[in-house]
């Protein structure tokens, strides 16, 4: 027999087995919630299907195709070097292209992938539309995919096997309630400002209704703007900067889709003359190191955490999906909320 390539740890079904249980039920591509013909589906037997030996593991290994969407973001460079790790660990060729932000060098990617026969695709989506042909293709050449991070708007949803990342409706939920808590006694009109990630991302869609639907039941709350910064830190500083321009008056509240944009952020209103965190409350997405370092210094007042460790769980599925293992639909990692008062607590402790 072959020296077995791909490596199964007790860890990594654990924290399989603890996802799943954990996991939502949201349709890629959208933010409703519960719709049943989502969840389980076998997946299917590729082609190129691994033999095993006698324990069931694969002989030759994996060969993973992955489309990453690019580099934008302290998330997203944690993503990449997770994804690549967890790669290395599990003795899988990792074929990796970076995108750039770019929807048609994703396609390329794809049929790169497709030519050199790779035994699973997985692609983190920059966009959420415009899937459904290359999926096909994909699916023609009978090649499973993962979509990791981003959901798709497709309605053929047998065109992926498994959608792993993080709820992002959800994330917005919980900037949403976090908001009304911290403004629960604040009087008169509260004058929220909105920088949102790439348009037509699933997070940037996803996270605006999670967080709209939840600030709904005031009806002093306002967003007063809202505009595209991309997920980075200089798009964030200078949307916010023309933000604090065209505003007759400081808003209240900023909510970021992301850290980056926030740090930015904070750059354009300590240059406004403004303390971020005390004239400007702030909320923001991810959970980065320096996100969390802002926050000891009383500049952001709350992270909700979006986990990019999805290596581990991508190379779970991508053995699970060559031994022909039915696999969750959805698989979302377990996520928390951070404020200012925790920060000093747990900032060490974050790995990204
Ligand atoms: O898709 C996840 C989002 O993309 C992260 O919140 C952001 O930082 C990244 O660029």
């Amino acid at each position: 027999m072959g020296r077995r390539k791909f490596r199964y740890s007790a860890f990594g079904l654990l924290l399989l087995a603890f996802w799943i249980l954990g996991s939502g039920c949201s349709p890629a591509g959208s933010s409703v919630h519960d719709d049943p013909a989502l969840t389980e589906t076998p997946a299917p037997q590729p082609e190129t299907a691994q033999p095993s030996d006698e324990t069931g593991r694969p002989e030759k290994p994996i060969v993973l195709g992955f489309s990453q969407l690019g580099s934008e973001s302290d998330w997203r460079l944690a993503n990449t070097k997770s994804i690549q790790e967890a790669a290395q660990e599990a003795g899988v060729t990792l074929l990796l292209e970076n995108a750039e932000q770019s929807q048609e060098k994703q396609f390329q990617a794809i049929r790169s992938f497709i030519r050199q026969k790779v035994d699973v695709i997985a692609v983190a989506p920059v966009i959420q539309s415009g899937w459904e042909p290359i999926l096909k293709e994909a699916k023609q050449a009978g090649i499973p995919v993962i979509l990791s991070d981003r959901a798709v708007d497709v309605t053929d949803t047998s065109l992926y096997v498994t959608f792993i990342g993080s709820d992002f409706y959800e994330e917005g939920v919980k900037a949403g309630k976090y908001l009304l808590d911290k403004m629960r006694d604040a009087p008169g009109r509260i004058r929220i400002v909105e920088l949102a990630g790439t348009v037509g991302s699933s997070p940037s869609i996803d996270r605006g209704k999670g967080f709209r639907d939840t600030i709904r039941s005031r009806a002093d709350f306002a967003i007063v703007r809202s505009a595209p910064a991309d997920f980075t830190l200089e798009k964030g500083k200078a949307v916010m900067k023309e933000f604090l321009q065209k505003e007759p008056e400081p808003p209240q509240v900023l909510f970021a889709h992301n850290d980056d944009m926030a740090l930015g952020a904070i750059e354009a209103i300590e240059e406004a003359g403004l303390r971020p965190g005390k004239d400007i409350v702030i909320i923001s997405i991810d959970g980065t190191r320096s996100a969390f370092e802002k926050m000891t210094e009383g500049k952001i007042n709350a992270v909700i955490e979006c986990n990019p460790l999805l290596g581990p769980m991508i190379m779970q599925a991508a053995g699970e999906i060559m031994q022909g293992h039915t696999l969750p639909k959805r698989i979302v990692p377990p996520e928390s909320v951070f404020t200012e008062e925790m920060a000093a607590k747990e900032v060490n402790n974050r790995k990204y």
